[in-house]
């Protein structure tokens, strides 16, 4: 899969950290999930080649409008956001196409990055290379340094020689359980030194017609993505899923204040999951779980925040308040 030459300019470091298998992890979480009472799959195997273009194509929909407030507010507060930081690493956790960093290395003080090393964070090396290329062509005194690596993990690898200002674009915190949440943004508050800085997007809380339609959308593109985790199984355990038994669903559940995506047996069925030696039965209705995206107000942000030792530097949104990135510092030292 990972078949492009990395580049050779002197302005690129690329350093891999990944040394678990997919495979095993993959195994051990489809059993588990496969097996429990509410059946799951964690979110984070949406993501092979199909499904990364799958959610490309997610963030332009219509009714998908994350992705452009979020940048909107990018473009609008960029300048603002940049102007303490003026040297230093802009690291970019899950960054993927990161189309948006070039937002903040726009608007920065010095246009060509000169000041700046990038430091993306990413699980796919050819997505990291391909993306960090486009960048150095782009920018011509801009450093990269890539980091192969899992960031919810890996944080610990992320150098810290120089100022820092961390990013975690889009909502990817909201697909964290509360735990997962906590214990990543501790982590994230114990790697920052005095100065670094923290810039967070989330989700807000918003009428429900406008979430639920974020993630049913007309040209069934979120269907296809969230089904598609079920050729995934098919084809990286030998399973036998016929994935027209299943449909998507997806709703906001206002007690957890989440959207929930589903996948739905039509009827009752069977499957076979070969590599784990493991035969499924799904009830008509009965559903495996496969995301939450979490959505906030004010005030249960600040109270992730403070409680993971986090507080509020300062707080960027768009006119209507749909989306926010909050810029958040160590409380103590
Ligand atoms: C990646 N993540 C922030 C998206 C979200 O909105 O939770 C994933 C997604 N799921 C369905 N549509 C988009």
């Amino acid at each position: 899969m990972e078949n492009r030459e990395p580049c050779k300019s002197s302005r690129f470091e690329i350093r891999n950290y990944l040394t678990s298998s997919f495979y095993k992890e993959i195994s051990t979480d489809v059993l588990t999930g496969l097996t429990a009472d509410q059946k799951f799959i964690p979110s984070k195997y949406f993501y092979d080649e199909r499904g990364s273009k799958l959610y490309e194509l997610i963030c332009k929909l219509p009714e998908y409008y994350l992705t452009r407030t979020d940048l909107s507010i990018l473009e609008e507060k960029g300048g603002t956001i940049m102007e303490p930081f003026e040297k230093g690493d802009l690291v970019e956790l899950g960054s993927g196409a990161n189309w948006k960093i070039r937002t903040l290395i726009d608007a920065a003080n010095e246009p060509h990055g000169a000041n700046l090393r990038y430091v993306p964070v990413d699980v796919s090396e050819s997505a990291l290379v391909a993306a960090s290329e486009d960048l150095i062509n782009k920018y011509p005194k801009l450093r990269v340094l890539g980091i192969v690596a899992d960031f919810t993990r890996h944080l610990d690898r992320i150098p810290n020689e120089f100022p820092k200002l961390t990013i975690l674009f889009g909502s990817t915190i909201g697909n964290f359980s509360e735990v997962e949440s906590q214990e990543f943004l501790r982590t994230v508050a114990n790697s920052i030194k005095p100065g670094d800085r923290f810039l967070i997007g989330l989700d807000m809380i918003k009428e429900k017609n406008v979430m639920e339609a974020a993630y049913n959308d007309a040209q069934g593109v979120t269907s296809a993505f969230n089904r598609n985790i079920l050729h995934i199984i098919n084809r990286e355990l030998n399973a036998n899923f016929d994935i027209s038994v299943f449909d998507h669903v997806a709703f906001f559940n206002g007690e957890e204040e989440q959207v929930e995506m589903h996948l739905q047996a039509k009827h009752r069925t069977a499957v076979e999951i070969k590599n784990l030696n493991l035969s499924v039965e799904f009830e008509k209705g009965e559903t495996i779980h496969t995301e939450i995206s979490r959505k906030f107000s004010k005030e249960s942000a600040m109270k992730m925040f403070s409680r993971a030792g986090l507080t509020v530097a300062r707080w960027f949104t768009d006119p209507k308040g749909w989306f926010s990135l909050v810029e958040v510092v160590r409380s103590r030292f």
